[in-house]
């Protein structure tokens, strides 16, 4: 049978460097919350089964959410740190969600609200038992600092990308790398890293810079700037 796809989006983290009184997934912008026009852009992929949300505990905003209660969507609790949110979410798909070890796993930030289905569609298209994450080539000259924060030298550029989000694996494999890193303390802060770290050599796509992580305040005003701009392109995809 034909491997199926499934998705995880950790949400579960509480958004502290945003300031904002409410975790960032729930503030509003162009009428909508940032969780929603994630999952929007995701439930418009009708090939993906279901998609699995880690939230944090008795997170009360999400069920207040039309889209925590689609027929796609299942949700659960998240961890401690990212990864831990991610691997509860593999977990719930393996137990409630129908999915199998030899299935696929997106696994999209609920922060990234801007990302464009022309993106997935790229991703999606590199499926195969390596991976494959969105990433983007860096501008700028990349440095590495030592401990007294002097340049201790210079990267080359050309080799150097920004991973960025949906990461896209085969189930099974994910779920074993990141049990491991858990375990054995790596630190794991994408999906990429527990593969590579166990062995696998994931493909980088090249994605579009408008697909950015909410994180700091700042980043708000640029978040509403895509997704307007976005809006005047004419890019569809449904409401939730
Ligand atoms: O904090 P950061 O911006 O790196 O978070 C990236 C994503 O991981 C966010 O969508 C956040 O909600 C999620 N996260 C999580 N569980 C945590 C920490 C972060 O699901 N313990």
């Amino acid at each position: 049978t034909e491997a199926r796809l499934y998705a995880v989006v950790p949400a579960a983290g509480i958004g502290q460097r945003v300031g904002a009184g409410l975790p960032k997934q729930y503030l509003t912008l162009h009428g909508q919350t940032l969780s929603e026009h994630t999952m929007g852009r995701l439930l418009a992929f009708a090939r993906i089964q279901k998609v699995v949300v880690a939230v944090a505990p008795r997170d009360p905003w999400w069920p207040q959410l039309k889209v925590s209660s689609h027929r796609r969507v299942v949700s659960t609790v998240g961890g401690d740190s990212r990864a831990e949110s991610v691997l509860n979410g593999i977990h719930c798909l393996l137990a409630e969600a129908g999915a199998n070890e030899s299935d696929y796993v997106l696994v999209h930030d609920m922060a990234r609200p801007c990302l464009r289905l022309s993106d997935l569609d790229a991703l999606l298209s590199q499926v195969d038992d390596q991976g494959a994450l969105l990433a983007l080539p860096v501008a700028d000259t990349v440095k590495q600092s030592d401990q007294q924060q002097a340049v201790a030298a210079t990267l080359e550029r050309e080799q150097v990308w920004r991973a960025l989000t949906p990461q896209l694996f085969p189930l099974g494999a994910l779920r074993d790398a990141l049990s491991a890193g858990l375990e054995q303390g790596w630190s794991i802060t994408d999906e990429a890293s527990a593969m590579e770290r166990a062995g696998f050599r994931p493909r980088l796509v090249q994605g579009r810079a408008d697909n950015i992580k909410v994180t700091h305040p700042e980043d708000l005003a640029l978040a509403r700037f895509y997704l307007g701009r976005q809006e005047e392109e004419g890019l569809e995809w449904q409401s939730v």
